[in-house]
């Protein structure tokens, strides 16, 4: 695993912005795991200006994102299709139809997991997979349990992730109950993994998904089996690391 220590989420953001940049740069036509979420706004802005500028371009790459509410459709704010939007699609050159999401409105989620698994393997896997990480270790909607489960998978979310996500939401019944998010073998199937972390509050998490156990109870621990991981954090967030006398 390569790890990159940075001052600041700034920075932070920068470094993460910079290794998406050189893959597309290496791979025009590659295929980036992307993913919402706080940490990942200041390398969207970051991988904007650098387009602005005429650095790169977006226009033969693919995207598929992690996850999406279930209920809420492309327009709706909240959806995470919304937020890529606003983050990143809509400002670089990136084609709109090859930015997949899995369908928060789909009829029959069951054969949207297995469609967006399909999918995924039918663009050659990814080569590249952006990861935040909660503060239970959760990636993508991949929460605490008892067994990791592989495959693009419908999510029930917790009590605490509802009231936490209800603030954003007028009426308390459009909260999202479920998600939809990839599996834990999707995402260790990317060739590369690119894991970001800001805030001592993500400490504990990183210090147990890369010096602890790796068991379903952190569901990030799985990366420590990823031959291709690079971690990108700012101090605060790897200080849990750094006392586990990982690095300096
Ligand atoms: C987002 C996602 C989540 C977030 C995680 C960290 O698509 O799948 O796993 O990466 O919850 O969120 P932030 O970055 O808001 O701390």
């Amino acid at each position: 695993m390569r790890i990159y220590q940075e001052a600041d989420y700034d920075a932070m953001s920068r470094r993460t912005a910079a290794i998406i940049a050189a893959e597309v740069i290496r791979k025009p036509d590659c295929v980036l795991g992307l993913a919402t979420g706080s940490t990942p706004v200041g390398s969207y802005r970051q991988l904007v200006a650098w387009q602005q500028e005429g650095l790169l371009s977006f226009g033969t790459v693919t995207t598929v994102n992690l996850d999406e509410y279930r209920g809420l459709g492309p327009d709706h704010e909240q959806s995470y299709r919304h937020f890529m939007r606003v983050n990143l699609f809509d400002q670089v050159d990136i084609r709109p139809d090859r930015t997949y999401l899995p369908d928060g409105l789909a009829a029959d989620p069951e054969a949207e997991c297995r469609r967006y698994d399909a999918l995924v393997e039918s663009l050659g896997g990814t080569d590249l997979q952006l990861l935040g990480m909660g503060h239970n270790g959760h990636i993508g909607f991949n929460e605490p349990g008892t067994a990791f489960i592989r495959e693009t998978h419908v999510v029930d979310l917790t009590r605490s992730t509802i009231e936490a996500n209800a603030r954003f939401f007028q009426k308390k019944e459009e909260v999202p109950r479920q998600a939809i998010t990839m599996g834990v073998g999707t995402i260790m199937s990317a060739r590369r993994v690119l894991v970001a972390v800001s805030g001592a509050d993500k400490a504990e998490a990183v210090r147990r998904a890369f010096c602890g156990p790796i068991t379903p109870e952190v569901p990030a621990s799985i990366l420590q089996l990823h031959r291709d991981v690079v971690l990108v954090g700012d101090v605060a967030a790897l200080s849990g690391m750094r006392e586990e006398g990982v690095f300096q």
